[in-house]
């Protein structure tokens, strides 16, 4: 299992390793409306483990070159974790 740490919850979520983040919608404080990559309210900073996460896909690269101002942002909706752990923050 993959683990996901949110600073906002101070709490780690459990997820299958190589999961579409937006399983999370739910589990977690982090919101997720559109879950297409095209509005931004699941973005988050990840502080940790961003080798844990694959590379975005169009769908993420799209959403970030609108919406992320630093390369630690990504677009939970549309991003898949690999394994390990991350940590993220919005
Ligand atoms: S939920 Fe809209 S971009 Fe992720």
């Amino acid at each position: 299992m993959a683990q996901v740490e949110v600073k906002n919850d101070g709490a780690t979520v459990e997820i299958a390793d190589g999961s579409l983040l937006a399983d999370l919608d739910g589990k977690c404080s982090i919101l997720f409306a559109c879950k297409t990559g095209s509005c931004a309210s699941c973005k988050v900073r990840v502080t940790e483990g961003m080798e844990n996460l694959e590379a975005p896909n169009e769908l993420e690269q799209s959403g970030l070159a609108t919406f992320a101002t630093d390369p630690s942002e990504r677009l939970m909706c549309v991003c898949k974790i690999k394994k390990g752990k991350i940590k993220v923050e919005y």
